[in-house]
């Protein structure tokens, strides 16, 4: 039988993050949704992300007396509500006017992290000032070496506990939607403006106050690009194809607050990372937006937590979608889950009670989960509850040969 899909617009009826996907492709103008939803090439990933959830399956037990659940956590000493983050993603304020501050302000009533993206559309002071907020600062390493160390004093001044270091965008995916849909950086094509046109109410709240603009950039650019197409150029031009180890263990002299790393996928990285003192990373692929045809996080979260233990916080992000999704994650030795799109269509499907609502349909569905998983603390999830399905990769293989073990 079919799965009946819900089709409104009203994001207090969604009954999952599929329906609030649904709800964001109808407020939102395409090329805006598609520069959300896309992946890089042909997509592979992007579906891959989904798809590798199904090779894990429960072992519930039963008669366990599940009636008081407990979904807390504690991150770098403090505790949180749930093992979740809200990760960082660039350029929130095209999807509704002040999209940053509404994600962080829906993290913060939830009492989980929330990171905040280096092309973000609100100030990191405005964000760090939010009342009650955990809020982590995302950097990419820029070509301006001088530039990277003034968003590190800003950080500083700030009093941020954490930078995230993205590692895997040291060159830009191939992300064919935004190639077609725009004819220059930010510049739609016609047919994409005359669709926008429909869309009066994304009009008013985004357009009509203004595009806005990477507010965290401005010493990087020159005043005549900080719109965003001007600025959407020279950022390209500046991600650091030159990023290496080197930069992470300048970094960890120069910022004596918490260092994640996000982009990692293979334990010798992870190792590495753990050896020059950084904090936690995050495995990642993005999303499926850099690297087609790379591994999901969840094929290689076991051999990296074997590597690395307790020695830093493992983070996991790309394709969260589900509570059972969280689940087998932390059940594989994660310490948190990010998200990126799961709350982002949150964002654009209502503004902040939007991502609130998605949060709370995380969060109710991780709850339902661990109770007829028959468990009762999410702290103490292990993989006796997750089987693994299909052996389609040999992945652990690379073990032998590839990082040492000797220090665990
Ligand atoms: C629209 C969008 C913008 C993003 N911008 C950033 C960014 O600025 N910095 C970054 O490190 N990751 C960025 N990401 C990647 C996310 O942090 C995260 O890795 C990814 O979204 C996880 O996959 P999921 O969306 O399937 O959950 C972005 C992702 C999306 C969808």
């Amino acid at each position: 039988m079919k799965r009946q899909l819900y089709t409104g617009s009203n994001y207090k009826k969604s009954i999952n993050i599929n329906d609030l996907e649904r709800i964001a492709k109808k407020r939102l103008p395409n090329f805006v949704f598609e520069y959300v939803y896309g992946g890089s090439d042909d997509e592979h990933t992007l579906h891959h992300n989904r798809t590798v959830f199904d090779q894990y399956l429960f072992e519930p037990r039963t008669m366990t007396k599940v009636g008081t659940r407990d979904l807390s956590t504690t991150l770098f000493d403090r505790s949180y509500q749930m093992p979740v983050a809200i990760g960082p993603t660039g350029f929130n304020g095209m999807l509704t006017r002040d999209g940053d501050r509404k994600l962080a302000c829906a993290a913060r009533d939830a009492n989980i992290p929330f990171v905040l993206s280096n092309v973000s559309t609100t100030a990191m002071e405005d964000i760090q000032a939010i009342e009650g907020l955990t809020a982590w600062m995302q950097l990419y390493f820029y070509r301006d070496r001088a530039f990277v160390k003034s968003l590190i004093k800003r950080c500083q001044d700030a009093r941020f506990e954490a930078i995230v270091i993205t590692t895997d965008s040291a060159i830009y995916g191939n992300r064919e939607w935004d190639v077609r849909n725009f004819r220059r950086p930010m510049k739609p094509t016609f047919a994409n403006l005359a669709h926008m046109m429909t869309k009066p109410r994304w009009m008013l709240d985004v357009l009509l106050p203004g595009l806005p603009t990477f507010k965290n950039l401005d010493e990087l650019l020159p005043p005549e690009k900080r719109g965003a197409q001007g600025a959407s150029q020279i950022i390209g031009a500046q991600l650091d194809p030159s990023l290496n180890w080197e930069d992470i263990a300048w970094l960890r002299e120069t910022w004596p607050g918490k260092i994640i790393l996000k982009g990692i996928l293979a334990p010798e990285e992870a190792e590495q990372a753990v050896k020059l003192g950084v904090d936690g990373i995050v495995l990642s692929n993005h999303g499926g937006r850099q690297l087609n045809h790379s591994l999901s996080p969840m094929d290689t979260l076991a051999d990296v937590k074997a590597c690395v233990g307790e020695r830093c916080h493992v983070f996991v992000d790309s394709g969260f979608r589900r509570g059972t999704d969280i689940i087998k994650a932390l059940a594989l030795g994660a310490d948190a889950v990010w998200l990126g799109r799961a709350t982002l269509y949150g964002l654009a499907a209502g503004g902040q009670a939007g991502a609130a609502h998605a949060l709370n349909l995380l969060r109710g569905e991780v709850d339902r989960t661990l109770g007829l998983l028959g468990h009762t603390n999410i702290e103490d999830l292990t993989s006796a509850w997750v089987v693994f399905r299909i052996l389609c990769h040999f992945y652990p293989k690379r073990k032998e040969v590839m990082y040492d073990t000797t220090n665990i």
